[in-house]
């Protein structure tokens, strides 16, 4: 096969190495285009660019893979938890017992926050939104712990392994305190030797004096929702971390950038939506024939929230996954959920029907990871919070892998203008 693509233009003739990643993809390497042709490519929202080379995570979208350095994801679901695979996305392998214990007594010991920024929550207005709450406190982290933020690289990675265990500890217990304060609610403390999710649901429900104790299959759920949720690639909130990590910004500054960029409904604000839409399709009488119509004319600015995606283009595996841990979690925990036997129906008038079919249009994790969610009983502003305590560990391994590339360079992308040509200023009193 050629190793190197040939471009032709104004009588001229380039070449471009070809290159190949370990699961045989295949890149040119554009690297030199603009230095040696005057050009520069265009593709607006990188559907057809590498922006780097990473160890972390694959998929092949048109075959429904996603494995975590080397490991299907049904593979992980099945045996695996979160933090485990939390290790792997980091460390790129399974950890030995040892280490896994380390790790994980790491993240126990973290999971208090400072009384400081404790009091801190208490001063946002009641309503504010988790995901405002969350950024800024992930932001914050480096005030209370400057020596694992230091904007230093080599320093920074040297307390990786500290700050990661800290990131992924403390993101549950900020997620927690800030459902409660924007709720009104008073804050509970982590309770010591209980399991990352018992922690969290500990925090997030448990009363003064009253414990929550749900049935076991809650936790389980919600520590594979955060497994299946750990890392998927270059998407807009990795990208994001990856593009403030290269510019030498400390951990704690580029994950919080994750969370911003996670907040929007495309990306992981996208469960919340697909509420959003069920409880409308419910409230409306309609049984989602309708909706579906609305969405495929495009008129409506409608969309199939929670229905396709810009990789998977046949099936996303998680969707798969948590679709049927969702059926059994609804049936253990004795919920009945009109939302969804409205999921059922959209799934399969969709997935029948030529519009979602020739567009490639399949449900994602969203579509069903909600619905899990709400039966647990974390309420919609939360769902994209509960996203990103999920990604935290993709994040921190990104912005590891582009903290200690020696060859690395800043994230800067160029455009085509396509604005005004330069004209004259004019003062104001002259102005139409
Ligand atoms: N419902 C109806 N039509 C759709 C949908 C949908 N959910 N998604 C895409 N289309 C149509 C779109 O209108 C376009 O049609 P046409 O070719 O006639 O103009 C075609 O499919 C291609 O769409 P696109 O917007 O160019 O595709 P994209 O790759 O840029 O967008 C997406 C991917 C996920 C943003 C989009 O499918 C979408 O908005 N889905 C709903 C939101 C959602 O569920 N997002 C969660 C993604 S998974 C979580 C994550 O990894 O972040």
């Amino acid at each position: 096969m050629s190793q190197e693509a040939t471009l032709s233009f104004d009588d001229k003739t380039y070449k471009f190495p070809i290159f190949e990643g370990t699961e045989k993809e295949r890149a040119i390497d554009f690297t030199k285009l603009r230095s040696e042709t005057g050009l520069i490519s265009y593709d607006e929202g990188f559907g057809n660019t590498g922006s780097c080379q990473s160890k972390i995570t694959f998929i092949d979208g048109e075959k429904g893979i996603l494995r975590y350095g080397g490991i299907s994801i049904e593979e992980l679901a099945e045996k695996s938890n979160f933090l485990e695979s939390s290790y792997l996305v980091m460390y790129g392998k399974l950890p030995t017992q040892t280490e896994l214990d380390l790790f994980s007594d790491r993240v126990a010991e973290n999971a208090s926050i400072d009384e400081r920024m404790r009091s801190m929550f208490s001063n946002y207005p009641s309503k504010s939104h988790p995901m405002a709450i969350l950024s800024s406190m992930m932001s914050s982290l480096a005030c209370y712990s400057p020596e694992l933020a230091t904007n230093d690289r080599a320093a920074d990675l040297e307390g990786f392994d500290e700050a990661a265990a800290y990131a992924i500890s403390k993101v549950r217990t900020i997620a927690a305190a800030a459902y409660r304060a924007s709720n009104g609610l008073p804050m509970i403390y982590p309770k010591p030797g209980v399991g990352y999710c018992d922690n969290f649901l500990h925090m997030m429900f448990s009363e003064p004096y009253n414990d929550f104790e749900p049935i076991p299959e809650v936790a389980k759920a919600l520590n594979l929702m955060l497994l299946l949720h750990a890392d998927h690639e270059q998407n807009c909130s990795t990208s994001t971390v990856r593009m403030v990590g290269s510019g030498g910004a400390n951990l704690f500054a580029s994950v919080s950038a994750g969370v911003g960029a996670l907040w929007g409904p495309s990306h992981g604000g996208a469960n919340m939506a697909v509420i959003q839409m069920l409880e409308e399709i419910h409230a409306s009488g309609d049984d989602g024939s309708k909706f579906i119509e609305d969405a495929k004319s495009g008129k409506s600015g409608k969309r199939l929230m929670g229905f396709g995606h810009r990789v998977y283009k046949n099936f996303d595996p998680r969707a798969k996954i948590i679709g049927s841990v969702c059926e059994d979690l609804l049936n253990k925990m004795g919920v009945s959920d009109p939302c969804l036997d409205i999921a059922r129906k959209l799934e399969q008038s969709a997935l029948a029907d030529d519009y979602f079919v020739q567009r490639k249009l399949y449900p994602n994790v969203d579509f069903y990871s909600g619905i899990v969610m709400r039966a647990i009983g974390i309420p919609l502003n939360m769902f994209t919070v509960m996203f990103a305590i999920g990604r935290m560990p993709g994040w921190l391994a990104n912005w590891k892998e582009v903290a200690s590339n020696p060859k690395g360079r800043i994230s800067r992308p160029r455009q085509v203008y396509q604005g005004a040509t330069q004209y004259a200023y004019t003062p104001i009193e002259e102005r139409a």
